[in-house]
């Protein structure tokens, strides 16, 4: 299977540090926030890995990753042409790497502590359709958000940001995804913020019954705002006073 980071947007919630250095080169304790998404591909035995990045930013990242040599992964490299135009936009320009394959999308400010192999090991039960990663949060409302069917373990909708959440779970920015995914996106319209929204992706993929899950165990955290930053480098030495943890 192959990897893909999204590692493009505008990362606005991280001024005025993202006025000069993409979200996902910032510091996450010792390494680079986008090497802590590569480790977790690379342990779960994806070694091709795609990033997709805006135009001006990918001089950085080549610079810092290369080919993937020092990660002993091989990295590809895509340009968003709409830079922050979605999440569902930036992963249409994977469409010529992934071909008709099975793939898993990891966006880049998402640092969380689970291995990925149990999850991709149920994904590629899954003869077709999308696998996504939920999370038991604290404040829902940031996030996509499942509304759940436990006995049957089905989404049965998602609701982007919504003001009255119909669960205590988001959707994480760990996706798992067949070909069809991109004639999805075809079919999709900018949302109310316009952007092409992946929420919009996976309902279509509620609507054919074709969406599974799984909840991951361990902490998890999208580090896009200066606070889930720092909290993102505590998380990863070792502190989990303040985090979303199961225990
Ligand atoms: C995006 C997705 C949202 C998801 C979140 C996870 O939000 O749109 O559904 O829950 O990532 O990190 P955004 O970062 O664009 O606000």
């Amino acid at each position: 299977m192959m990897g893909v980071i999204l590692a493009g947007g505008t990362g606005s919630r991280l001024k005025p540090l993202t006025e000069y250095i993409n979200k996902h080169l910032l510091p996450v304790g010792p390494n680079p926030m986008i090497v802590w998404s590569i480790l977790k591909l690379r342990e779960a035995g994806i070694k091709e890995l795609l990033i997709i990045t805006n135009k001006n930013d990918l001089p950085p990242f080549i610079n810092l990753l290369g080919l993937g040599e020092g990660l002993n992964v091989k990295i590809h490299y895509a340009v968003q042409k709409k830079e922050g135009a979605g999440i569902a936009d930036a992963l249409m320009g994977a469409r010529s790497f992934i071909k008709k394959n099975k793939f898993i999308v990891l966006l880049g400010d998402n640092i969380f502590e689970d291995s990925l192999v149990p999850y991709i090991s149920n994904f590629k039960k899954q003869i077709s359709g999308a696998r996504v990663l939920l999370k038991e949060v604290k404040n829902p409302t940031r996030y996509g958000v499942p509304c759940l069917d436990k006995d049957n373990k089905t989404i049965t909708s998602i609701t982007e940001k919504p003001n009255n959440p119909l669960s205590s779970y988001c959707v994480t920015g760990i996706y798992m995804y067949d070909d069809e995914v991109f004639e999805n996106i075809e079919k999709i319209q900018p949302s109310k913020r316009n952007e092409l929204e992946i929420t919009d992706v996976n309902n279509l993929y509620i609507k054919n019954s074709q969406l599974q899950y799984d909840i991951l165990k361990g902490w998890w955290i999208d580090a896009g705002t200066h606070e889930s930053l720092y909290q993102a480098t505590k998380f990863i030495y070792g502190n989990r006073v303040e985090g979303e943890k199961d225990d």
